[in-house]
């Protein structure tokens, strides 16, 4: 059988990372493209990012929603909140949908040479007053978005297992 793309296969989430290093705008660009660029239902793209890079005012603004929540997220070169709209005839696929174009920026991180690790843990009501996200917005997901600090590797066991049982099996 064919190896997955090691895109896919070399993706992991460092729980570290290396605070002294820059992201470009393009870059930047390249991610939210990818994400852009991800299947809907009904072509709702019903997902919204905040996005901050180190150093900015956006940056701090997120970093008040994830200090003494997730402070290891604080080293990475950009932090991105994404919230969904949840509204529609059933909201679970805007959810989903969030879901995916997030998928698209972590496969879209890994061919620049980045890392992604998504996080719940952070201060949802904060965040979404700061940034005045309202009903039937909703932020639900944040990723720091960087490299992983020296020494940094992906988290044993749970990593090298590739997926569980259930979800590996194939019906047939
Ligand atoms: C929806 C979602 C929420 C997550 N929340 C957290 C979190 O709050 N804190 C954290 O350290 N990692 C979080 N993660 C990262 C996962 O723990 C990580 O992806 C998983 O352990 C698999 O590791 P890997 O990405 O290196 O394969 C989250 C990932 C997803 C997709």
């Amino acid at each position: 059988m064919a190896d997955i793309t090691p895109l896919l296969a070399d993706r992991w989430s460092p729980h570290a990372f290396d605070a002294t290093h820059v992201i470009s705008d393009e870059q930047v660009e390249l991610l939210l493209e990818a994400a852009r660029w991800a299947p809907s239902a009904m072509n709702r793209q019903p997902w919204s990012f905040v996005v901050g890079v180190r150093d900015s005012d956006t940056f701090a603004r997120l970093r008040t929603a994830v200090s003494g929540y997730s402070d290891w997220a604080l080293d990475a070169s950009t932090l991105v909140l994404g919230a969904y709209e949840n509204a529609g005839t059933d909201p679970d696929y805007a959810l989903y949908d969030l879901g995916q174009a997030v998928a698209h920026m972590s496969v879209q991180a890994e061919a620049l040479g980045l890392h992604v690790r998504q996080f719940a843990t952070f201060d949802h009501a904060g965040a979404a007053r700061e940034f005045g996200i309202a009903a039937p917005w909703r932020p639900i997901i944040m990723a720091a978005i960087g490299l992983p600090a020296p020494g940094q590797k992906p988290e044993g066991a749970l990593h090298e297992r590739g997926c569980s049982g259930l979800s590996a099996s194939v019906a047939g």
